[in-house]
């Protein structure tokens, strides 16, 4: 049995009262006629039962509102105990334990499809990496010795195609460095996050100003993986969609939680939001795999971007 008075008599018992106060004002006071007072009477009715209407609903709609802004690439969120017990408070924690539910579920398919999808990268950075490369370095290798025997305008074609190979020889290379956490395994974080950061900057002229604590908890593999890709996509946004001339990374531990800060002062995130589908999505739906925060916004104190991504470490 409910410990709470049901809407369905909430409801009923004052439109009950509300009618039979009028039924008795009419016997008492008929109005035989009198339009006026019967109007009156009506909209006094009408007005009684529309505040005992919105003290019944009112915190159905803010129920219903609050359900609204629940965004599950933003969890943790959860709704705040409505009042007094009521249908509403009911519905509220059985909505709270389905959000639990759901968060649970969503933090393991993201663990499995993190995993898949960093398997995938792997073995086709190590198919790039050993297969073609290797075999197109054999080509080169080959270009080059057949250019030693070959006559003067043969040779000056193998080795344009020998010059060609090597480009192509170092695309495959990069294209393998970037699909796989490069060194994460063999070096640990910072190192490869230092190595990817010297690259990045050398490859693109950008300043990138890092300041990496070394002495962090101990973190996942997974935990690694997430801090390691979010602050390559952070990075890769800044330099291709702000244009800015330094950018900012800091790695530290404070208290339980870990934080990664990667901050540029290029042209700024577009006020409107920009999360569709890209690289932002894939950062929010790793940061759920740690119940971590993720903000993206403008940066403090100056121009352009800032993203925080901050968790505890003995959680994710
Ligand atoms: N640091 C930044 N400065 C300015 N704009 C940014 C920054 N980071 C993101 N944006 C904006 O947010 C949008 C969405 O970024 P997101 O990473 O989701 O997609 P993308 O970079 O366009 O594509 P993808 O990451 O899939 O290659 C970008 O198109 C850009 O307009
Ligand atoms: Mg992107």
């Amino acid at each position: 049995m409910p410990r709470y008075v049901p809407l369905f008599w909430r409801l009923f018992i004052p439109n009950a009262i509300v009618l039979g106060v009028a039924c008795v004002v009419l016997i008492l006071e008929p109005a035989n006629g009198r339009v006026p007072a019967l109007v009156g009477g009506l909209i006094v009715l009408v007005l009684v039962d529309l505040v005992l209407m919105r003290r019944a609903f009112g915190p159905l709609e803010r129920l219903t509102e609050l359900m609204r802004r629940v965004d599950p690439l933003r969890p943790g969120a959860r709704i705040p105990p409505p009042g007094p017990a009521s249908e509403v408070s009911v519905l509220a924690a059985a909505f709270n334990d389905m959000l639990d539910r759901l968060e649970d579920e969503r933090r393991d398919s993201a663990r499995r499809m993190l995993d898949e999808r960093e398997d995938e990268r792997r073995r086709i950075a190590d198919e790039l990496h050993d297969q073609i490369g290797q075999h197109l370095t054999a080509i080169a290798l080959q270009a080059a010795r057949s250019a030693d025997t070959a006559d003067e305008d043969a040779a000056r074609q193998l080795r344009t195609i020998h010059d060609g190979l090597l480009v192509g020889i170092e695309d495959v290379r990069r294209l393998a460095r970037e699909l796989r956490p490069e060194g994460l395994d063999a070096l640990g974080l910072v190192p490869a996050l230092v190595n990817m950061l010297e690259r990045l900057s050398q490859t693109t002229g950008v300043r990138v100003v890092r300041d990496l604590q070394r002495d962090l908890p101990p973190l996942t593999t997974n935990a690694q993986i997430v801090i390691y890709r979010v602050a390559q996509e952070s990075c890769t946004n800044a330099i291709r969609h702000g244009a800015p001339q330094t950018v900012w990374v800091t790695l530290a531990a404070d208290g339980a939680q870990v934080s990664l800060t990667v901050a540029d002062d290029g042209r700024g995130f577009p006020a409107s939001g920009a999360e569709g589908s890209g690289g932002i999505r894939t950062m929010r739906e790793r940061a759920v795999l740690l119940g971590a925060d993720l903000t993206i916004g403008a940066r403090p104190g100056g121009s352009g971007t800032r993203v925080d991504l901050r968790f505890d470490p003995v959680r994710a």
